[in-house]
Formats: C-alpha cells, sequence, structure tokens
C-alpha cells in the first residue's frame, strides 16, 4: 500500500512503478531506517506528541521487523522503498497506532537521516580496514628498511633508495586517507530528522533528544538545506576516490614490478590467476582490478555530482539516485581494502633483483655532484661536470662505480678515492639520513610517527 493513495484515483503505471520504486537498492538501509524510526518515535512519546503506551507499542513492533528482516521471515519487498516497507509493516503488525509514526516527519528528512547513518557506518568500517592496511604496510616497510631499490622520476632511475621507504609513502597515504574520512565524519554525523518535508514542522518536536538517541553529533539548523543537502555524501564519495586513487597507483606499482622486465615482486599464488592458453603465466589480475576498480568509483561520484548539479531547493526525486552509487563505492572501497591488506601481507618482494637494479641508470650521480659540492665547488658547476662523467662513461661503456679514480681526477681535482665510496646505493641511502630521507634510522623515526598515529586513533 502506497503511504500517498488518498489524492489519487488510479493505480501507478506499472512501468512507472518499477522505475520509481527504490526499494531493491535502498533496502539495504532497513537497520539504519528502524532504528530512526525508533528514534523519532520515543521522542513523539516523550514530548507527548503521541501517547507513551503508544509509542512504545510501535518501537516494540519496529524490534520484531528488525528481527523478522534480518531472519529472512520478512522480506524486503512489495513497497515503493524501505520507509514504506516498514511503516506498511508496522501497521499490519499493530494496526492504525502504526499510523502515527510518521506524525511530525517526510519520507525527505527520513531519507536524508538514513543515509547519514549508514554512510556513518561505512566510514567506521573504512577506517578499520585503511588502519589494517597501513599497519600492514608499515610491517613491510620495517621488514625492508634497508633493501635498496631504485627510486624513479618520469619513470626513469632517478635515486636509490629502499623497499622500505617506498612502503611508507603508500602508508603515509593511506594515513591521510584516515584523516579525510575522520573529517568527512563530523560533517556526515549531522541529522537532518525534524526538518520534515522542507520548512520543519508544527509539532513541537525535541531534535535534540532524536539525535542523541541516534548518536548525531547535532542537528542541520536550515530545513531548506537539511532536507535539500548531499554535500556529506559527495564528500564521501570524493574521500572514496582517493583511497581507490592510492590504491590503483601503488597496484599499478606492483603490477609491473611483477613483470619479468622489472622481477621486483613475487606474485603470491593465492594471489595470481592463469591463462587458459598460455601454461606459464601467472597474471596480476587481482592488482590490475585494484587498479581498474578507481575507475568504477571515481564514476559514482561523477554519477552524484552530476545528479546534484544545478538541482533547486528542498527535495528532489533525482535524489534517489544517489543511494547506488553510494552503497556501490562504500561496497567497492570495503572489499578492495581487505584484498589489499591480504595481498601485502603476503606478498614476497625479490630484493636481490631491486638492490641489482639500484645502482643501475646512473642513479648515483647526484652523489657526485654533491660529493663535488661538499667539497666546496658550487652545485650548479658540481652538476655540469657530473653531466659530463655520465656523458663519458656512456661513450666508453663505463659506470659510476667502476670508473677509477685517475678517471674521475680529469674532471676534477678535488676527487679522491672515497668517492668509490660515494657512488655505491648503499651510501646514498645511508647519507639521506634528514626528515623524509631513505637512510635507516630515518625510516625507524618514519615508522615510529605512524605507528603512533595508528595507536592514537
Ligand atoms: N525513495 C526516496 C529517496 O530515496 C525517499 C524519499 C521520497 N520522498 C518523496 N518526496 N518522494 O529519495
Amino acid at each position: 500500500m502506497k503511504l500517498w493513495s488518498g489524492r489519487f484515483t488510479a493505480e501507478l503505471d506499472a512501468v512507472a512503478e518499477e522505475f520509481n520504486d527504490s526499494l531493491p537498492f535502498d533496502g539495504k538501509m532497513y537497520r539504519q531506517d528502524i532504528a530512526g524510526s525508533v528514534a523519532h518515535c520515543k521522542m513523539l512519546g516523550a514530548t507527548g506528541i503521541i501517547p507513551q503506551s503508544e509509542a512504545d507499542a510501535i518501537v516494540a513492533a519496529l524490534g520484531e521487523i528488525m528481527r523478522d528482516i534480518e531472519s529472512g521471515a520478512l522480506p524486503l519487498v512489495g513497497a515503493e522503498d524501505i520507509h514504506s516497507f516498514v511503516e506498511n509493516a508496522l501497521v499490519a503488525r499493530v494496526g492504525d497506532v502504526g499510523k502515527k509514526l510518521h506524525t511530525a516527519r517526510s519520507r525527505n528528512d527520513q531519507v536524508a537521516t538514513d543515509i547519514r547513518l549508514y554512510l556513518r557506518d561505512c566510514i567506521d568500517g573504512i577506517s578499520a580496514l585503511l588502519k589494517s592496511l597501513a599497519s600492514s604496510l608499515v610491517k613491510r616497510a620495517d621488514e625492508h628498511k634497508t633493501d635498496a631499490m631504485p627510486a624513479y622520476t618520469h619513470m626513469q632511475k632517478a635515486q636509490p633508495t629502499t623497499l622500505g621507504h617506498y612502503l611508507l609513502a603508500y602508508a603515509n597515504m593511506f594515513m591521510r586517507d584516515i584523516e579525510r574520512f575522520s573529517d568527512c565524519r563530523k560533517r556526515v554525523n549531522i541529522m537532518p530528522l525534524g526538518n520534515g518535508a522542507c520548512v520543519a514542522t508544527t509539532f513541537p518536536i525535541d531534535r535534540e533528544l532524536t539525535a542523541k538517541l541516534l548518536g548525531f553529533d547535532g542537528v542541520s539548523q536550515n530545513s531548506l538545506d537539511g532536507v535539500g543537502d548531499r554535500d556529506f555524501a559527495i564528500e564521501f564519495l570524493s574521500c572514496a576516490t582517493q583511497t581507490m586513487l592510492h590504491l590503483s597507483r601503488i597496484n599499478e606499482e606492483f603490477v609491473y614490478w611483477s613483470g619479468s622486465e622489472f622481477g621486483f615482486l613475487l606474485l603470491p599464488d593465492e594471489f595470481g590467476t592463469g591463462s587458459s592458453i598460455m601454461p606459464q603465466k601467472k597474471n596480476p589480475d587481482v592488482n590490475e582490478l585494484l587498479r581498474g576498480k578507481c575507475g568504477r568509483v571515481i564514476g559514482d561520484l561523477t554519477a552524484l555530482v552530476t545528479v546534484m548539479k544545478g538541482l533547486p531547493l528542498a527535495y528532489n526525486k533525482d535524489m534517489q539516485e544517489d543511494k547506488e552509487p553510494l552503497f556501490d563505492a562504500a561496497d567497492t572501497l570495503a572489499i578492495s581494502l581487505r584484498v589489499f591488506t591480504a595481498f601485502v601481507d603476503k606478498v614476497k618482494f625479490d630484493t636481490d633483483a631491486m638492490n641489482a637494479a639500484a645502482a643501475g641508470g646512473f642513479s648515483c650521480a647526484t652523489e657526485v655532484a654533491d660529493y663535488l659540492a661538499a667539497k666546496g665547488m658550487p652545485f650548479r658547476a658540481a652538476h655540469e661536470i657530473t653531466g659530463k662523467i655520465v656523458l663519458w662513461c656512456l661513450q666508453n661503456g663505463k659506470t659510476l662505480q667502476n670508473m677509477t679514480l685517475s678517471e674521475y681526477k680529469k674532471f676534477s681535482p678535488l676527487f679522491d678515492k672515497d668517492i668509490t665510496v660515494a657512488v655505491s646505493p648503499k651510501s646514498a641511502i645511508a647519507r639521506r639520513n634528514v626528515i623524509g630521507g631513505c637512510a635507516k634510522d630515518e625510516l625507524v623515526r618514519q615508522i615510529a610517527v605512524i605507528k603512533a598515529a595508528l595507536e592514537s586513533i
């Protein structure tokens, strides 16, 4: 039965009904819808807007409805949306008293409240998943804090670093994601219930009480904004997009690291998949999907900002289109974080291959320039001379590591025998002992900073 049949003389056209109904997807919010109704009803009883005995009967029946949905005894079918479904079920159980539940409320403030409750739960779950991912990355970084590998700029070998330093870079990104979600939560956790259809209600409701019962931090201050606002949902999608973007970046690294050209990463059997024709293959499908799913969540964000663009106040049915992108992004992000954390815990790195690659591509050229600059030569001049050394090496089939001291001296008298130590990746790494650098002690410090932050969350 429709919540609004009084004004109508004909049934809704079947296709229009199928098109209009949102129960197939908003049924997912039954817990939040029932929790919102329970709190609203308790408030109606406490303020005397409806008799306390009737409020008690409604609350008891809502509890039964929740149990029956959870057990499968009450399948989520046969109503326009989750709000109508719960109200119909209530009236079926307690009769006309159930029809009082919607006093001083509209589906417009109800749905906005449900989504906020739903997203609040999502944020808490996602934050916990992000926390375990960051912890796993920190653990792996700690194991590999002295294993050399090349750092790249423009995808060309740039300077030597360590695998620990590399993994911590991503741990920092995921730590920022935790902060971003927690900041987003502040704006999600504001209650629009009591805003009614658009200009609040004539009943003497106690919004603070309802908000307290539902664990909201505050109530929306303008009813038109309260029912017309989906900023918090866009913000959630933007946070989700940012995290998926980080996942896509690290998984792109892992995809190319796993290829035979790099050979930095040994794909665990548990996370690789085979080819139907090429027997030798072990493909990084999980990592590729983690890279690709980002596109889907960007799509979710794009969908909602596009729906909201140019929408006048207050509620418009267009806004029903918020749910599928939100649910899709939340589900995609949660499973992505779960699978990737399991992958990080299991993956093995070929540290010999990484170490061998660390010195290639003249990655220690900056060390030569720094060596001369440390001896008093202006850095720009040191850079010029080092460039000439690299060119000479390329023309003569030499490397910075196998050049002799007399060959170095032809370029500058400042070179001494310690230059051979200076151009080793090991020394290049060890000397970067400044905040943010890749030296072992500095990585120990960086790890401690992240661990302390994780403990304080
Ligand atoms: N299913 C609707 C939605 O998700 C609920 C609100 C309906 N309100 C209305 N005025 N038709 O947005």
